[in-house]
């Protein structure tokens, strides 16, 4: 197969990569799951899109219990997603499309139907297979209580305790997420030199990088510490998020304000490690993390220049549509990233977050993980949402760096809120009892063709979430070629951002506009984003691109134009 992309170094600092949800994406076998074959069949339509990388999450072997976030075999494929024949094909696909292949590496924790795991519940207390989780002996006389106060990030204790093989209760395990999902002990040099095993295997497959998952998880502090997170705090350590309200910025970088669980600075000996194996490949392999600390200095801790390429800027995605303090957040995220010579990255929307075309207009505020249902307070309506969504998209893609999108927002899918109750799978929910929704309405499989099975997520009616009647209108195939939709919005956006070189610029803030009015430049690409519900006279300059439809040269409420400057 002959790459038709440039081995180019550096390719990562502007890259528009497009996150792939395989469960929701598309379905060859028409059993209601996504897979791999089903992401083949489709790479033609992210080509056209205008993409240079995909992002998978996982494919691997797994029971499902968190979506595949629950890996019971590093190195095989899931047979609901396909085989590793499937993969190789995808892979093959997709470098003869220009598009390079990320895929989600999970190594926080494994499935509790890893082998690993099974053969410590076997092994018992005080063994070398024990030990490569961290199993501990409870509190109180009869050590019938958890060994710390934590609780897990899906609700509920982060401990539970085993039987023992002799019927008596035991000890008891960690897992910052599900049950079914025991944290690795990342102190064994044994799961240290698996993991080594496990990229090598996918790198010698071919695939370009790595995002890793809970990033800033791996070690916890010395004794376990207890810790109680405040009660505004995102599940997995971020902050809420309400639209029109602006991030406190001040939280301070102290070490001793971290959770005893999140950011521990013993993670980062872990990522030179890797960036140190992944330097031996050709063609610049990258590792993006997944790290949701605060704040944004503190972030780019993870991409010094050699630990990760590239960090998720879940700032970014936390901060409302406000020009103020969006015009924070991008500053802030130039200065952070750039200080240790990495790009910044820009997102709005994954498999984890409400929607970005109903979370910009939600009125209450709503933490993140928790999710939306029809119980929810604040909920926000369609139109507003998107349009605010297709706004800020086009402020994000003017942006220098590499840019993150999730599978949807393109067409610009709303999150689903009335899912019933008995469909929905997210841990979360279960792990409640139903008071925190959990992020099921974001993972709806995709519409495709208006008027097939499944909106043509697969050859049947089949679909492991159901899929709301609004998917047809806002299927592909009604928004191809149709002017002033939101696919070709992104579409034009896209093709923009590379002919102009958007991801290799920089930003210069331009003066004399409302308070509620960004404007900058970026190299020859001036961009207005008119945050506020008055419209605002745009500067010269041929247009170029718009969120929404201009009459003459006023930008109106809620909308972002670019222009040639
Ligand atoms: C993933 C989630 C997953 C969790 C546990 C995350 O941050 O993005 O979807 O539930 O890690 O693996």
């Amino acid at each position: 197969m002959t790459y038709s992309f440039q081995m180019t170094s550096d390719w990562w600092r502007t890259a528009a990569i497009y996150q792939i949800y395989p469960r929701s994406f598309a379905d060859a076998n028409g059993d209601g799951m996504g897979d791999l074959a089903g992401i083949t069949s489709r790479l033609d339509d992210l080509h056209e899109l205008g993409i240079d990388a995909i992002w998978l999450s996982p494919f691997f072997t797994s029971p499902q219990r968190d979506a595949g976030y629950d890996v019971a075999d590093y190195c095989d494929v899931d047979p609901r997603f396909g085989t590793l024949a499937d993969f190789d094909a995808m892979l093959a696909e997709a470098h003869a499309r220009g598009i390079r292949v990320i895929i989600d590496l999970v190594p926080n924790h494994s499935s509790d139907e890893h082998e690993w795991f099974q053969a410590a519940l076997a092994a018992g207390p005080g063994s070398a297979e024990r030990a490569r989780y961290l199993f501990r002996d409870g509190r109180g006389p009869a050590g019938d209580e958890p060994p710390n106060n934590w609780d897990s990030v899906f609700g509920g204790p982060a401990w539970t305790r085993v039987v023992e093989a002799d019927g008596t209760p035991g000890q008891w395990y960690l897992h910052l997420f599900d049950s079914s999902q025991p944290d690795f002990d990342w102190t064994n040099d044994e799961v240290r030199e698996e993991f080594r095993g496990i990229l090598r295997f996918w790198l010698d497959r071919g695939v370009d990088g790595f995002r890793v998952d809970v990033a800033h998880g791996m070690i916890k502090a010395d004794g376990l510490p207890d810790y109680t997170p405040p009660a505004d705090g995102g599940s997995m350590g971020g902050a809420a998020v309400t639209a029109g309200v602006p991030l406190e910025p001040e939280i301070s970088s102290e070490p001793g304000d971290l959770a005893p669980y999140w950011g521990q600075d013993g993670v980062h000996e872990i990522y030179r490690d890797w960036r140190a194996l992944l330097d031996t490949y050709p063609g610049e392999r990258i590792l993006a993390a997944e790290a949701w600390v605060d704040p944004l200095p503190r972030v780019a801790n993870w991409v010094r220049p050699d630990e990760m390429h590239q960090a998720f800027n879940f700032a970014y995605l936390e901060t409302p549509w406000d020009a103020a303090a969006l015009r924070g957040v991008i500053d802030a995220s130039l200065d952070a990233f750039g200080s240790v010579g990495a790009p910044s990255t820009w997102v709005l929307s994954n498999h984890d977050v409400v929607r970005h075309a109903t979370r910009l207009s939600v009125t209450e505020a709503n933490p993140q993980g928790h999710g939306l249902g029809p119980r929810s307070n604040g909920l926000p309506s369609y139109e507003p949402g998107l349009r605010r969504a297709r706004a800020a998209t086009t402020l994000m893609l003017a942006l220098p760096g590499s840019a993150y999108l999730y599978q949807g927002e393109e067409l610009g899918l709303p999150e689903v809120i009335d899912l019933p109750d008995e469909a929905r799978e997210d841990p979360t929910w279960f792990r409640t009892n139903g008071e925190r929704y959990g992020r099921d309405g974001c993972r709806v499989p995709i519409p495709w063709e208006a008027d097939s099975p499944s909106y043509g997520f697969g050859p049947s009616e089949a679909s492991w979430l159901p899929q709301p009647a609004q998917w047809r209108e806002l299927a592909r195939d009604r928004q191809r070629g149709v002017d002033g939709s939101t696919l070709e919005l992104y579409r034009s956006l896209l093709r923009r951002r590379r002919e102009h070189d958007l991801g290799s610029g920089a930003v210069e803030w331009l003066p004399g506009f409302r308070d509620d009015v960004l404007a900058l430049r970026n190299g020859d690409v001036i961009a207005v984003a008119n945050t506020g519900t008055e419209p605002v006279e745009l500067p010269a300059g041929d247009v170029l691109v718009a969120s929404e439809a201009l009459t003459g040269r006023s930008l109106p409420g809620d909308a972002t134009a670019w222009l040639r400057a």
